[in-house]
């Protein structure tokens, strides 16, 4: 069985959570794109995990393989980090760990051009972009079979010690060391899941970000700089042939999204909730804007925000919230191939007065529920996005990995 896993929003859907639970049933578990911006955030009973590089499948008990494709994009020291702590939990992946030789290296550079640079989109500023845009440039560009001879070349030296001024000393040294630990763990991976897959090994690929966070199909320019979705996946893993058998389309009960961009759906802007905070009476701001007091919308985004713990795992940014968009998740069905989507979070909408869901420009009122008797919640709320988007064959009511409900 081949799996993939795919957030159908702007990322931070809860895709770790449920690439955690599949991953207790595959040999192998594989990221294929982005790098460190991505926050994978997995809780198992008293511990919370939160995976950057490293697929989810590190944490599962069966201990499959894990793959870094040359999709990814990969900060050597910031991975040995992941690495190192995972041991701090009595995880140790350093044997089942296999990084792609042709996998591309974000260098201090990159972290320092983005963030100069990466402002008006709101990038995560951990150098994914510009590292994305060397391997398109080619001549500077530094990749993991060859990071040990690079890092003495003189060239490369030069660009350390430009970058030391900014940084603080010692980076060059960090580098080294993280490219001598990583060394055993670099393979040709396309080769290794050629094999995995003409032997007929249960593998999962873990898409990160989102499909409207893709470089070609997301909301352009306000997007990461790689594909996201499993067309992706062919090009990125050297898997030609591939045929996924199941692909599970994450999304929220609600939307979120970090960073820049629209968000057609979202409760309040972060313009109006600026302009609120300087707009004393609901009078002025009515003569300042034309339109009616949000207030209520206001109270309603802090609320999902807080009671989601809306909160970038990578960047701890407050997220944007909104509504679930159906006409943009039936894109992001499309787009991806999804099969079966997860909802997730709907713990956090229960018991909530008001909530509604998007659709072209209207809103649509969707009665209240309570998860203790979830015949509302699967009436109103999973009917819905059954009729607009595609089947839901699972959803999340908590965020321990053992709080899932299938359908
Ligand atoms: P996971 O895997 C949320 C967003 C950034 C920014 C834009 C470009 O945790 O769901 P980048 O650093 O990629 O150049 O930033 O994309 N972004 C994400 N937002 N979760 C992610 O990944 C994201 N990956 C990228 O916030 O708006
Ligand atoms: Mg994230």
């Amino acid at each position: 069985m081949i799996t993939a896993i795919v957030g159908l929003g702007w990322g931070d859907e809860g895709k770790g959570k449920i690439a955690h639970i599949e991953s207790q049933n595959n040999d192998v578990v594989v990221r294929y794109n982005g790098g460190a911006n991505a926050g994978h955030t997995i809780c198992l009973d008293d511990d919370i995990f939160k995976l950057h590089h490293i697929p989810a499948g590190a944490v599962a008990s069966n201990e499959p393989d894990l793959v870094l494709t040359h999709g990814v994009v990969i900060n050597p020291v910031s991975m040995v980090e992941e690495i190192r702590q995972l041991r701090r939990s009595n995880i140790d992946i350093a044997d089942r760990l296999r990084i792609s030789d042709r996998a591309h290296c974000v260098m201090p550079w990159h972290i320092a051009a983005d963030v100069r640079k990466g402002g008006k989109i709101g990038t995560t500023k951990k150098g994914i972009g510009p590292c994305y845009a060397d391997k398109m440039h080619r001549s500077n560009a530094i990749r993991m079979g060859d990071l040990r001879k690079k890092l003495d070349d003189e060239r490369t030296q030069r660009f350390f010690a430009v970058d030391e001024t900014f940084h603080g000393q010692g980076l060059w040294q960090q580098y080294k060391e993280a490219a001598e630990f990583l060394q055993p763990m670099i393979f040709d991976t396309g080769q290794l899941l050629r094999n995995a897959v003409g032997s007929g090994l249960n593998i999962l690929f873990e898409g990160a970000n989102g499909i409207l966070l893709d470089v070609d199909f997301g909301t352009f320019p306000y997007c990461t700089s790689s594909g996201v979705g499993p067309a992706a996946i062919p090009q990125s893993c050297g898997l030609p042939n591939l045929h996924l058998d199941r692909i599970i389309g994450i999304i929220k009960c609600y939307a979120t999204r970090v960073g820049e961009g629209p968000f057609p759906s979202e409760i309040i802007t972060p313009e109006d909730e600026q302009l609120l905070s300087t707009c004393m009476s609901e009078s002025s701001w009515f003569k300042h804007t034309n339109r009616p007091y949000p207030i209520a919308a206001k109270e309603m985004s802090h609320l999902i925000r807080e009671k989601g713990n809306e909160y970038g795992t990578t960047t701890g940014r407050p997220r944007r919230i909104g509504w679930l968009d159906l006409g943009l998740t039936r894109e992001s069905v499309a787009l991806t191939g999804t099969t079966e989507i997860a909802l997730m979070h709907a713990d956090t909408l229960a018991g909530i007065e008001g909530i509604k869901m998007y659709d072209d420009g209207s809103l649509i009122d969707i009665p209240s529920y309570d998860l203790d008797d979830d015949i509302h919640f699967r009436t109103h709320f999973v009917g819905k996005v059954n009729a607009y988007c595609g089947p839901v064959s699972m959803y999340s009511y908590g965020p321990d990995a053992s709080e899932v409900c299938l359908l």
